[in-house]
């Protein structure tokens, strides 16, 4: 298993380019089920959760070609079993996306419970409800979900009772080939919604509203050939904004979404960074101090869940106290004592965080806990003195590609070690 050895201190200078949406690309991968045409995405980044999903997808028949530069060509002519197992599906949660598209082109599928990252309990019950809604009958046994829909799905009204990025998604996989109408309402409005609801259309399905909360969804019999282009990922554009009012300096995001993160360039500027957004890129500075802000975290358009750890970093820097509250999932503070290890101070009490700064971080060895946990060792260590080694990494590169080439090209001293000879 690798490490990654940082020598902080640093400002970051330079030009990062930010992939593909992880968070995307893996629904837009379980939408090729549906197609007995091909779909070609670009831009899908190479990521560990992208291989899990591209070795469960052509385990259920779909012919996964990987054309180089990000090219992924999924073509799911004929499908084998629908039968998801546990070992490929515990490995990520979004794996159990597969779940609508199969009943919805097969009328039947068996997909083991998910597993995935370790922040609280993350149940599948409004997936369900869902799919129970269209009219799949469902069954749970032994771990794993068997469905059937023997006569097929069927349009229908489905109130959401709390906003859940992955069920709204599922409910539209599953819809899109439903018989009639389905109304999707009290929908998450994450970008990643209506990046797939893009997708789907250039497929040939009939959605419209993805990105507000109700959702419309006309059934069509059958989707044809597309190509698109995954969204730019928000959640990796945050990270490295983040870095760079951590570490100082001036770095420029290029391929970015600028539009896609105004809660955090809110807060950013806030907290003494200067924030310069055009069409297609972002660039981040500061020279000055940084000062104590309070977060909570919210769905979209709120800030996001998935960069309050790499907030939390930032904060053990700045001047005064600040309180992080976590109101997305429970037990979403594993980094708080590893973030103590480099010498920040930080109380956790239920699901707030009270983060006193300034202090002085002095690398340490680290241990990453979970995908986002883990890169907020890394911008502490960016701006600790001395070394910070980060250990299980494969976090990280479940969802951070190329993370240390990146975040060298913005000018930091980073490099990965395989952990024996570390
Ligand atoms: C997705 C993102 C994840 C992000 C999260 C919130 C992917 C692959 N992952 O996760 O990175 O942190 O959105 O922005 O896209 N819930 C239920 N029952 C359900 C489903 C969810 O109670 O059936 C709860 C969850 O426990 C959580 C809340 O709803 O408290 C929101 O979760 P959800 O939006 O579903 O997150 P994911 O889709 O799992």
């Amino acid at each position: 298993m690798d490490r990654i050895l940082i020598r902080g201190g640093r400002p970051l200078n330079g030009t990062i380019t930010i992939s593909g949406a992880k968070n995307s690309a893996l629904k837009l991968m379980a939408a090729s089920l549906l197609s007995d045409a091909p779909l070609t995405l670009s831009r899908v980044p190479a990521l560990a959760d992208v291989r899990f999903l591209g070795q469960l997808l052509a385990r259920l028949g779909v012919s996964v070609e990987d054309e180089g530069a990000g090219r992924l060509r999924l073509h799911a002519r004929d499908l084998a079993e629908p039968e998801a197992p546990y070992e490929l599906v515990r490995k990520m949660r979004a794996s159990f996306n597969v779940l609508g598209p199969l009943i919805a082109r097969e009328g039947r599928a068996k997909v083991s419970l998910p597993g995935g990252c370790a922040i609280g309990a993350r149940p599948v019950n409004l997936h369900l409800m869902a799919l129970e809604a269209l009219g799949a009958e469902i069954e749970l046994s032994e771990g794993y979900v068997i469905a059937r829909a023997p006569r097929g799905l069927a349009g229908a009204r489905i109130v959401f009772p709390m906003g859940s990025v992955g069920a709204t998604e599922h409910a539209m996989l599953a819809a899109v080939l439903a018989k009639g109408e389905t109304v999707l309402e009290h929908c998450a409005r994450e970008p990643e919604i209506a990046d797939l609801a893009d997708c789907l259309n250039a497929m040939g399905a009939r959605v419209s509203g993805a990105g507000t909360d109700t959702i419309t969804i006309e059934g069509v019999d059958r989707l044809h050939e597309a190509e698109w282009t995954v969204a730019p990922d928000r959640v990796e554009t945050g990270t490295y904004a983040i870095a760079a009012a951590a570490a100082g300096g001036r770095v420029r995001l290029d391929g970015a979404e600028p539009d896609h993160n105004h809660a955090l360039w809110d807060v950013l500027r806030r907290a003494g960074a200067e924030i310069t957004a055009g069409a297609g890129h972002v660039e981040i500075a500061r020279s000055g101090p940084i000062r104590a802000v309070d977060i909570q975290t919210e769905p979209f358009p709120g800030f996001p869940t998935d960069l309050q750890a790499q907030f939390m970093a930032l904060m053990t820097l700045a001047d005064g106290a600040s309180v992080i509250r976590e109101t997305i999932f429970e037990n979403r503070f594993m980094h708080a004592p590893e973030l103590t290890r480099l010498g920040a101070r930080i109380d956790v009490r239920g699901n707030e965080a009270i983060v006193r700064g300034p202090v002085r971080l002095k690398g340490a060895p680290v241990m990453a806990t979970d995908l986002r946990a883990s890169v907020s060792l890394v911008i502490a260590g960016l701006a600790a003195e001395g070394e910070t080694s980060v250990s299980r990494i494969y976090h990280l590169d479940r969802g951070f590609e190329r993370l240390e080439e990146k975040l060298a090209a913005g000018g930091a001293d980073i490099e990965r070690r395989p952990e024996e000879s570390a």
